[in-house]
């Protein structure tokens, strides 16, 4: 089977990320991870301890390095040579993330760099715009989604699972609210592409669900 660029989008909580790793590692794929790189951004701009505004985010998006690398099964996470794989999974860094995601200058910047990752194929890429603008001629695309309750449970587990404390309806409020912003930005917002395979995984396990991304990328 020759090399083939897969695009996964859809809103918070889907299971993008968990799937997209274990069809990358089915496939010999590489994995990358496009929520992370906003993700990084946003921490750097938290970071600054400065009123939050556009010029704050150009700056930092500028000549932020950002590096995803694939060690020991996870993807790690790298700001300018320090590691940020943990710190940028809180609730504070996801709401940031979206926040930053609206600015034209971060969208360009990390939309060069996803596209560079993506030249020699046998990738799959996971975020809110690559099947619609980083990736429009990816072999397969897949809108992957589920219902708020489905996507609010399993984010409360993940959390959980970090020791953070959760409330469900605190997380259900949330997801909901980064959707909206994703979904009604101006710049690339989170949109099935045309082309794309609408999968809703409410209901579906793990298994099920990467099998039957398999199968599309097998076609
Ligand atoms: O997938 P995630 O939850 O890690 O993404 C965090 C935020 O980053 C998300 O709310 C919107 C933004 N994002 C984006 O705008 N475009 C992408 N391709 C990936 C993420």
């Amino acid at each position: 089977m020759n090399k083939k660029i897969v695009a996964i989008d859809g809103p918070a909580g889907a299971g993008k990320s968990t799937v997209s790793k274990l069809v990358a590692h089915e496939l010999g794929y590489t994995y990358i991870d496009t929520g992370a790189m906003y993700r990084a951004v946003a921490l750097k701009v938290i970071s600054q301890n400065k009123p939050v505004n556009e010029d704050l985010i150009v700056d930092v998006a500028k000549d932020i390095d950002i590096d995803l690398r694939y060690e020991d099964g996870i993807t790690k996470v790298f700001t300018d040579g320090e590691e940020v794989t943990g710190k940028i999974r809180t609730p504070e860094v996801s709401k940031a993330a979206s926040d930053v995601a609206k600015s034209g200058f971060v969208r360009q910047r990390l939309t060069e760099l996803q596209r560079k990752m993506a030249t020699r194929g046998g990738v799959i890429m996971d975020g809110r715009d690559i099947g619609t603008h980083v990736l429009p001629n990816a072999n397969v695309k897949i809108y992957l989604t589920a219902s708020v309750e489905e996507r609010a449970r399993r984010r409360c587990e993940e959390l959980k699972a970090k020791s953070l404390d959760v409330n469900i309806d605190e997380v259900a409020r949330d997801i909901q609210a980064r959707d909206k912003q994703d979904m009604e930005r101006e710049i690339a917002p989170l949109k099935q592409a045309e082309d794309a395979v609408l999968l809703d995984t409410t209901g579906m396990s793990i298994d099920e669900v990467v099998n039957e991304i398999l199968k599309l990328c097998s076609d």
